[in-house]
């Protein structure tokens, strides 16, 4: 922080080229670097003030997916930032402890801005946070899942036609291809994040050992959750806490699963444990006395179509919802078509059912991007802030980047 309390954060979008393949540079976006960004952390209560200059060639935005805050600093499609721009966000963090991310959102083109490199993660950590393994980068380790295409000489393809934008066949972590880390402590922490415009990851380890998972993308579940997998939908984030043994490697993997967009098998990170692991604490049987999200009298429904909402593609000029401050309402997502899944800025939701059906246990703590397989109705919980404008909309969207490009979004404002 300055000494106006203020922490300031620097970023620069800019082209730059990228090593992923040895002796191959690849020409790459990155945010402060070639490819990727910094990772951001900020405790509930800071006040923080970006600069984001643009050194891209052309216009693009930078959205901090997760955060609450006011809708004219959201960085959705409204907030372009030209060519040589600078944009000055500001704003007090106040949510509870949660992995968020940030990256464009420049209408029809996200997820040309996104497969380039124009990611980052943002963590908030809160008065709780020292319970938990919290050492960046040694116990508390962020994992960027992204696919891509390379060609004969090891540059990005991008051909984002067809129904599913691009689906890569190589599986990047944190823009590294075949990756491995040193673990250091016998209980690590890792936020995995999925950073692909359309792949859905079903992650796990090659032994199929078990791993608790502790949070979802708004924040901590209620106590940890014991599974042997995790699937992750792009957008989405899951923390989860594995146990080593001091000197064993494993292999932390994608399955198959049974949807179209399951990227398919692949390795992707090759844990290597050191001969001595610095003893971790137990996990606490209870993560957070946060009070799950109750539903409220009113509900909205939206009727997922191939790339449309409700039958409409995104107009920028059209306010589809208003929701008045601090509401509590049930959304109901009903896919009619093939797999897609949905994003509300602004809000944390809880999933109510699936097809009428509780959720799995690590599917039912704060939320604010679900998998909405195809012809599956979601239902959910949905709180809203009290950041009003009534004429600066939120986005929701479908999170497959090219369904968002293509117009499955729809805008909000909270009065
Ligand atoms: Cu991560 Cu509207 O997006
Ligand atoms: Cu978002
Ligand atoms: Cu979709």
């Amino acid at each position: 922080p300055g000494a106006d309390g203020v922490k300031r954060y620097p970023l620069a979008l800019r082209p730059g080229e990228t090593e992923f393949l040895p002796g191959q540079p690849a020409r790459t976006w990155g945010i402060n670097g070639s490819y990727l960004g910094p990772t951001l952390r900020a405790r509930r209560g800071d006040r923080v003030a970006m600069a984001v200059t643009n050194l891209l060639p052309e216009a693009s935005t930078l959205h901090w997916h997760g955060m609450r805050l006011p809708a004219a600093m959201d960085g959705g499609p409204h907030q372009m930032i030209a060519a040589g721009g600078t944009w000055t966000p500001a704003w007090t963090v106040d949510q509870p402890a949660a992995t968020t991310w940030y990256h464009p959102h420049p209408h029809g083109v996200t997820a040309e801005h996104v497969y380039r490199g124009l990611a980052g993660m943002f963590i908030v950590d809160d008065e709780h946070s020292a319970e938990l393994p919290h050492t960046y980068g040694v116990d508390d380790v962020p994992l960027i899942v992204q696919d891509k295409v390379f060609d004969a000489d090891g540059q990005l393809k991008e051909d984002f036609g067809g129904t599913w934008g691009l689906l890569g066949d190589q599986v990047l972590v944190n823009g590294t291809h075949s990756p491995f880390f040193e673990v250091k402590a016998s209980r690590t922490r890792f936020r995995i994040l999925n950073g692909a415009g359309a792949h859905v990851f079903t992650i796990g380890f090659a032994d199929n050992r078990e791993f608790q998972v502790i949070a979802s993308d708004a924040g901590l579940l209620p106590e940890p959750v014991t599974v042997d997998r995790v699937k992750v939908s792009p957008g989405e984030r899951f923390e989860v806490v594995v146990d080593f043994r001091p000197g064993e490697t494993v292999l932390l993997k994608g399955f198959d699963g049974d949807s179209v967009i399951e990227a398919g098998d692949y390795d992707l990170l090759e844990l290597r444990a050191a001969a001595t692991l610095a003893p971790s604490p137990a996990l606490p049987a209870t993560l957070a006395a946060r009070p799950p999200v109750e539903p409220g009298p009113k509900t909205r429904t939206f009727k997922l179509g191939g790339s449309n909402i409700n039958g409409r593609n995104m107009d920028p000029a059209r306010i589809d919802e208003v929701v008045p401050a601090g509401a509590r309402e049930v959304w109901e997502i009903d896919n009619i078509t093939y797999d897609h899944n949905f994003h509300v800025h602004e809000v944390a939701f809880r999933i109510l059912d699936i097809d009428g059906a509780e959720p799995p246990p690590h599917l039912r703590g704060p939320k604010d991007t679900v998998y909405v397989p195809g012809k599956t109705k979601v239902r959910l919980a949905v709180a809203f802030g009290r950041h009003t404008d009534a004429t600066m909309p939120y986005m929701y969207h479908c999170h497959i980047l090219k369904h968002e490009d293509k117009g499955m979004m729809g805008q909000f404002v909270i009065v």
